[in-house]
């Protein structure tokens, strides 16, 4: 199965607040989005973006340059009815990220909360990582989270690569400078913890 189909049919099956990494709040992400944040016209991209609530935060933040992109159509639709008419506020994007057309220095802040870990070859990664490094302004800001060492070794039925912080930035390369890593322990809406890892880096 292809990774669009995967998705579509996990967003088609299950409610937003049934999957293991739903959040009320991306707590973390928010807080290292609005440190990074100039000011409220920051242009953020939210890669993988499903159906979490992340956008919802940031627009009731006042941003206003705000692009969610994820690979599944029904989940950038589940996103979009929740919003209702704030959705117009929002440039929305349905693609794969390793293919996406993105403009060249066209964010300030690229979000990416449980995509990356999916990546499961070199060749992937590394057509993620450029598409960092063309389309995030230098001296603008990467957020990555993926599993930590201690995360689970699969995520909705998928293999994931587990990262601590300095296996995820060699990942990215020198380009990137990190400011700080963290690790959050995530309890699933079923009352399990998962570890992520966030790190939080500077495009030079
Ligand atoms: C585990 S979910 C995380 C969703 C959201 N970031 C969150 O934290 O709630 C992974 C998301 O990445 C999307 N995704 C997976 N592979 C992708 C790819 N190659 N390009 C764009 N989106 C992708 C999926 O559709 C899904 O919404």
């Amino acid at each position: 199965m292809d990774q669009e189909t995967h998705w579509e049919k996990i967003y088609r099956q299950k409610a937003a607040d049934t999957v293991s990494w739903y959040r009320r709040h991306l707590e973390a992400s928010l807080a290292l989005i609005e440190r990074a944040a100039a000011d409220n016209n920051s242009s953020i991209i939210d890669v993988g973006g499903g159906e979490s609530t992340l956008v919802d935060d940031l627009l009731v933040r006042g941003f206003k340059n705000i692009t969610v992109l994820d690979i599944s159509q029904t989940a950038i639709d589940v996103t979009k009815k929740r919003l209702g008419p704030a959705a117009e506020r929002v440039h929305w994007l349905v693609t794969d990220i390793t293919q996406a057309q993105l403009a060249p220095g066209a964010y300030d802040i690229w979000h990416d909360r449980a995509v990356f870990h999916f990546l499961s070859t070199a060749d992937q990664r590394t057509s993620y990582v450029r598409q960092v490094m063309r389309a995030v302004r230098p001296g603008g800001h990467v957020v990555v989270s993926t599993f930590g060492p201690q995360g689970p070794t699969k995520c909705s039925g998928l293999d994931v690569v587990r990262y601590d912080a300095d296996s995820l930035h060699h990942e990215f390369g020198t380009r990137f400078r990190m400011v700080e890593s963290s690790t959050e322990s995530h309890e699933t809406p079923f009352g399990t913890t998962q570890q992520f890892l966030y790190c939080y880096c500077r495009v030079e």
